[in-house]
């Protein structure tokens, strides 16, 4: 099949290197010769009939070095809107698209998966999330942007701490993966970092935070929102689930912070970064993914390589189906966490044989 128009979409949580993508793609595929579409607000774009953008050279031009996304982003479920996947179709077929790029995480290429293997539209998923929980990909665009946030946040944080003899509790976001605060807390040098994937003991924390304070004045601990003290279930800011089915995680930052005050007697604030972590300028590296991901799309189009995703692998750009893609991938804690310590376990050597 020649292919004359591809679209592309947005959906899920925004983050810097979604506009460098859209450029990528862009540029690409009109180097082809294929008109680009941008839908509007993800899914949303297409079950509600949005108007639809032309995307050209000069439209797209100075993208990549623009946060957020230019088409906007939403969390639309199709699946759980009456006739929404039967609308998608629709839409796609009355808008003569060829090939549709979807750029998510495990809920936008979740439905991208399943569009595909229900009803093979021709789809290509990019990664995206800060979250960095994607399977089958060594990076998710804005999780290295998300990082840097991250490090520069504690950076700052450090001469106040010192001045005060602080102890300071930084809530990060990653949901139920803790690969941002692992990530985070290991670039800007925290002393302990709190996974999803391991529950903490609160009694064993507190020795450590002692101990530690008896040898450098402050301390900065990572929290991922997602995770939780033995025992307990998670924080959450709202129960409300959203169209995914996901809770708002938040607020272990400041309950941690109140025990280490109440039951250490250390004077302790709590910072908790939010959104932050997703906004501002891409960084150099999700410039340059969003770069190589989205040629490798378009030429994922043009050889007919529907209901795959594309993929960083061992160093290379490839391409692995969708639908094993959307498994989520959570920090290997016997490999890369000490749960004694409450620190990342030291890089290990790989022999070469
Ligand atoms: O999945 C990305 C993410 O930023 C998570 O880390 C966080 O829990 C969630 O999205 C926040 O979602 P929202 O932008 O809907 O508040």
């Amino acid at each position: 099949m020649s292919v004359k128009t591809i679209a592309l979409l947005t959906g899920g949580g925004d983050c810097p290197g979604l506009n460098p993508t859209l450029r990528s793609v862009t540029l690409h595929a009109l180097e082809h010769g294929i008109h680009v579409i941008g839908i509007k607000e993800g899914w949303q774009g297409l079950v509600s009939d949005l108007q639809v953008d032309n995307l050209t050279y000069d439209s797209v031009l100075s993208l990549d070095r623009q946060g957020g996304t230019q088409l906007k982003s939403s969390r639309t479920n199709p699946y759980k809107i009456d006739g929404g996947a039967e609308k998608v179709l629709k839409r796609i077929k009355e808008l003569n698209i060829n090939a549709l790029v979807a750029i998510g995480g495990e809920d936008t290429l979740g439905v991208a998966a399943k569009l595909y293997q229900e009803h093979k539209m021709p789809v290509i998923g990019i990664p995206k999330t800060i979250d960095g929980d994607l399977s089958l990909t060594d990076y998710c665009l804005g999780f290295e942007s998300a990082v840097e946030i991250i490090t520069h946040a504690i950076d700052t944080l450090r001469s106040t701490a010192y001045s005060h003899d602080r102890t300071f509790v930084v809530e990060v976001m990653g949901r139920h993966a803790g690969h941002l605060a692992l990530k985070g807390g290991i670039s800007a040098g925290a002393d302990f970092i709190l996974l999803p994937e391991h529950q903490f003991c609160m009694e064993k924390l507190l020795t450590r935070i002692t101990a530690q304070k008896r040898q450098q004045n402050y301390s900065i601990i990572v929290v991922a929102e997602g995770a939780t003290p033995k025992g307990t279930e998670l924080s959450l800011t709202s129960d409300k689930k959203d169209a995914f089915g996901h809770v708002r995680l938040g607020g272990i930052g400041n309950y941690l912070a109140q025990e280490i005050e109440e039951k250490a007697h250390l004077d302790c604030r709590s910072v908790i970064l939010g959104h932050l972590q997703r906004g501002g300028a891409p960084c150099a590296f999700d410039r340059r993914m969003g770069h190589y991901y989205g040629q490798a799309a378009v030429q994922a189009i043009l050889a007919g390589h529907f209901g795959n995703m594309v993929s960083l692998t061992e160093g290379r750009i490839c391409l692995q189906p969708l639908k094993n893609a959307v498994e989520l991938r959570l920090v290997d804690v016997p490999h890369a966490y000490d749960t004694e310590n409450y620190r990342a376990q030291p890089c290990l050597l790989k022999e070469r044989v």
